[in-house]
This record gives C-alpha cells, structure tokens and sequence, in this order.
C-alpha cells in the first residue's frame, strides 16, 4: 500500500469516529470558483455524507457550514469576509461550526486577516489538506479547539476519497492538480502547487464508474489539462521515478488517455477544460479529430491578442502562434468550434495591444468568450508591474470587447437556425418548466418541448429560434 492510500484509510476511521457522534446533522456547503473547486466540494459532500451529515441548502439550518473559497479574481475576497460575518449570528445561536477551504485559505495575508478579525472560525484548511477534513472535523468535535490545516507543498495525489456528485448527467473528473506556467497575472500556481497527474488507471476506472452510474458526458479538468503526465514522463526519463507497476505502459500522455476514455461504453460525449496553447501538439489534435465522443469544441485561452502582452504574460506563444494553431485545428477538423477566456486591462497594456486582442476575437469567431477584468493579485508579479491600466480605461475596454464578443456571437448564432444538433438532455428548464433544456457539442443551450423521459439521453433537434444565450429547438422525428 502507498503512503498517501494509507493516509486515506486513517481517514475512513476518523470518518467512523465521527459518524458516532453524528445525529440527524446537517452541512451547508458554498463553493466559489471554478469547477475545480467545484470537484473538490463533490469530495468534501462525500465525505460528510459518509459521516452521517446530510446537505441542507438553507444555512440557518445547519449545524456545519463550508465555504470553499477561489483566489483567481478580487471580488472574491470581498464576499467571503461578508459570508464569514454572517455566519458570526448563526454561531452564536445554533452553535454552527465553521469551515472555510480552498485556494484563498493558501494566502498568508488572508490567514492573517481570518485569525485577527474573525476568530470564532472553527476550521482553516488548504488545498493540499482537503482529504483530512473528516480527522480535522473530529478534532474540532472533540476538543472544540480552532483549526488551521494549511501546509505549503508542491502537492500530493490522494485516491477513493468519497464522493457525492452535484450533477447527475455530466461527471467532472480532475485529471491533474497544480500548474508550472506560472502566467505573471495568475494566483494559481503559488495556491495549488506544483502540477501532477493522477495515474491512468485511477482516472479510468474513475469514468468506467460514471458509465456504469449512468453518466453520459464526462468533463476532464485540470488547470492544464494537455501537460497531463509531462512532469511524470520528464521524471521517469531523468531516473527519478520509477514505473514499478507500469502505470504508464499504455497511457503517457493526454492524447492517449482521451483515446481510453473514448472506448468506455456508455460515455457519449468527452470535454476537457482548460488546455494551454503551448501545449496542444498535434497527438492532442489528431485524438480529438478520431475519437467520436471528444466534442469538437475547444476552450483555448486566449488571455490577449498582442505579441508584446503575451510575452509580459508569460504566455510563451505570440498572437501568430494562436492564430496559426486555430487554423491549423480547423483544417484538421472543419466542424471544430472554439471559445477562450481573456483578460483586458493587464499591467502595461497600450491601447495598441488591447486592439490586438479585438483584432483576434474578430478573425477566430469564438463561440464564448469569458471575459475579465485584470485583478491584482499579491504575490504574483502582475502586482509589482509598473503601469498599471487605470480602472476607467480597463471598463471602457472591456465595455467594447463585450460589444465585439456579442455581435461574433450574434453573427455565428445565425448559422445554426435550420441546423440539426445532437442535444443532450440535461432536464427540465429553469425558466419554463414545461420544457426540456439540453446543449449542443459546442456548449450552445438549446430549450425544447419533449417528453421527461429523454432526460440523460441524446437526440437530434432541429434549431429553429436563436435568442442569444439561448436556442430554440424541435424534435425532428
Ligand atoms: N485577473 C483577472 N482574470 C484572471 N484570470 C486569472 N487570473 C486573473 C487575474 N488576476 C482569468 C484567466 C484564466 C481564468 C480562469 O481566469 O483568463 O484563464
Ligand atoms: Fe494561471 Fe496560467 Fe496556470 Fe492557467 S496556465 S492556472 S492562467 S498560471
């Protein structure tokens, strides 16, 4: 047995001990972030869930509260010290214990701004010490002492921690922790360490059981997900690790493990967030083009269109390598659709640059575009940066690039009336209940009138309506 699935199994005692003390208990729990985060919350759910908790949606109603906290944007920061003060009345009253996680929980000056001001928080822990939480609840139930379970590690890979699924349709499976790129505006790297791959046969048996549950789409998620198995290989080749067991024997890289994933039975459509531009080599291109069930829709972060903001960036692709590698994608694969994340108003960033990035948006058409305001983050060197854009200048930039995004999307949108997508049915609308909604290979909503019973299957529909965020559909047979 390795050292970290021992560790696992301490944390099935634990999880026994509490499960003792457990009655009728209820846990909140609020994710913030990414879908990441929102993985690493399915795990804490599994936990408690093991443990005797059950969830609760209404807070006043628990005896547990978890926020799951992100450090990527400012705004972030702002509400979760607004969350932990309300939490402080629920305390008091119902005797609630607190937990606060994640990525902002592995920042110094945030550790420090929780213990001065806000001390009656129970719990503290990272994202390296996300597994322990059963033996950190138990000593909190115990001893009623404060917690602060925050190591500062390049990370560890820990395996069959519990899980309960948020979503009954589409399975996120983390395929990778950490990232090495180490982009100047990104808080990432210096929260959730170094990067490292889960073995192959963990991630498939993880995607055969989501087959077996009934699960038909499966979302592979890491912080980069094409340098799956990079750092692994680099390891092997130079003698630091050892393939004992030969867990890389037929799977070395992300292009074959997207070729396995393809063969399970059941799964019907793969997605994958986020790649790297600099990473997508022609295997990753060419597994996508075979494998039938890999939707051709790529997010390819784009971050900005200039040369000159790239390289500030750390990007280490130009806006010539980003255009040439969409080109080249689209050769290879003519139905492919993309959609890319960007930020405006990065330190140095000229009028000049950001009419780059306009300039791209233009020639790629994405299909999204999940836009951003710079925000700065201590500790990265975007912070120190000199120039800083002024706030005025970053909204009015980034007031046209949301006018430029949505006339593309207007424009592709328009392709597709008359189209026949293959849709699949996530459920019922939100905003007409006697609809069913479901979404297209390329990740467009499309509402339509169907019978309940197609729900988690994929059907063909004919779109006739285009309302911007959303289409309009009709079955066809
Ligand atoms: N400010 C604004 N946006 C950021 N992102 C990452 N760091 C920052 C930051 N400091 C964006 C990037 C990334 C996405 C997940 O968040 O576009 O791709
Ligand atoms: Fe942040 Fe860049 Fe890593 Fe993405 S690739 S997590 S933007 S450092």
């Amino acid at each position: 047995m390795e050292i970290e699935d021992v560790e696992i199994e301490n944390q099935k005692e634990f999880m026994k001990k509490v499960s003792k003390k457990t009655n009728n208990k209820k846990y909140f729990i609020l994710t913030m972030g990414c879908q990441l985060n929102e993985n690493d919350s399915e795990k804490l759910s599994g936990m408690l869930e093991k443990m005797g908790y059950s969830e609760t949606k209404d807070v006043r109603q628990a005896n547990l509260a978890i926020l799951n906290t992100c450090c990527v944007r400012e705004n972030a920061e702002e509400r979760l010290f607004g969350k932990v003060g309300e939490l402080k009345v629920l305390k008091e009253k119902n005797d609630l214990i607190i937990a606060i996680g994640g990525c902002m929980m592995q920042e110094k000056h945030i550790q420090e701004k929780l213990k001065k001001s806000y001390p009656y928080v129970d719990i503290i822990f990272g994202t390296h010490t996300l597994h322990k939480f059963p033996e950190d609840l138990c000593r909190v139930l115990e001893t009623r002492e404060k917690i602060k379970d925050v190591i500062d590690i390049n990370g560890t890979v820990y395996e069959n921690i519990p899980i309960k699924r948020s979503n009954k349709i589409s399975g996120s499976v983390t395929i990778m922790y950490g990232c090495n790129n180490f982009c100047t505006y990104c808080i990432v790297p210096y929260v959730r360490g170094r990067e490292r791959s889960r073995k192959p046969k963990d991630i498939i048996k993880e995607c055969e059981d989501l087959a077996k549950q009934g699960y038909k789409e499966i979302v592979l998620l890491g912080q980069n997900v094409n340098s799956y198995l990079k750092s692994e290989m680099e390891e092997i080749k130079q003698g630091k690790r050892i393939d004992e067991n030969g867990d890389y024997s037929q799977i070395d890289s992300f292009a074959k493990l997207l070729k396995a994933i393809n063969m399970i039975d059941g799964i019907e459509r793969i997605r994958f967030i986020s790649p790297h531009p600099k990473d997508f080599t022609d295997d990753v291109i060419e597994a996508i083009s075979s494998c039938e069930k890999v939707c051709k829709f790529i997010h390819l972060p784009l971050q900005s269109g200039s040369t000159r903001m790239l390289k500030i960036m750390n990007r280490k692709y130009t806006k010539e390598q980003y255009l040439d590698l969409v080109d080249k994608i689209r050769n290879k694969i003519p139905s492919v659709k993309f959609s890319t994340d960007i930020i405006v108003g990065f330190a140095e960033e000229s009028e000049e640059d950001f009419k780059e990035t306009l300039d791209v948006v233009q020639k790629v058409g994405f299909e999204q575009v999940y836009m951003f305001i710079y925000s700065r983050r201590v500790g990265t060197p975007g912070d120190k940066m000199k120039n800083q854009v002024p706030d005025d200048v970053k909204h009015e930039r980034f007031d046209r690039l949301k006018e430029l995004v949505e006339n593309k999307i207007a424009d592709s949108n328009k392709e597709y009336i008359g189209t026949i997508q293959k849709v699949l049915v996530e459920g019922i609308s939100k905003n007409n209940e006697s609809m069913l909604t479901g979404r297209t290979d390329s990740n467009k909503v499309v509402v339509f009138d169907a019978d309940k019973s197609l729900i988690n299957s994929v059907i063909d529909l004919k779109i006739v309506e285009d309302h911007m965020w959303y289409f309009k559909g009709e079955r066809i047979n």
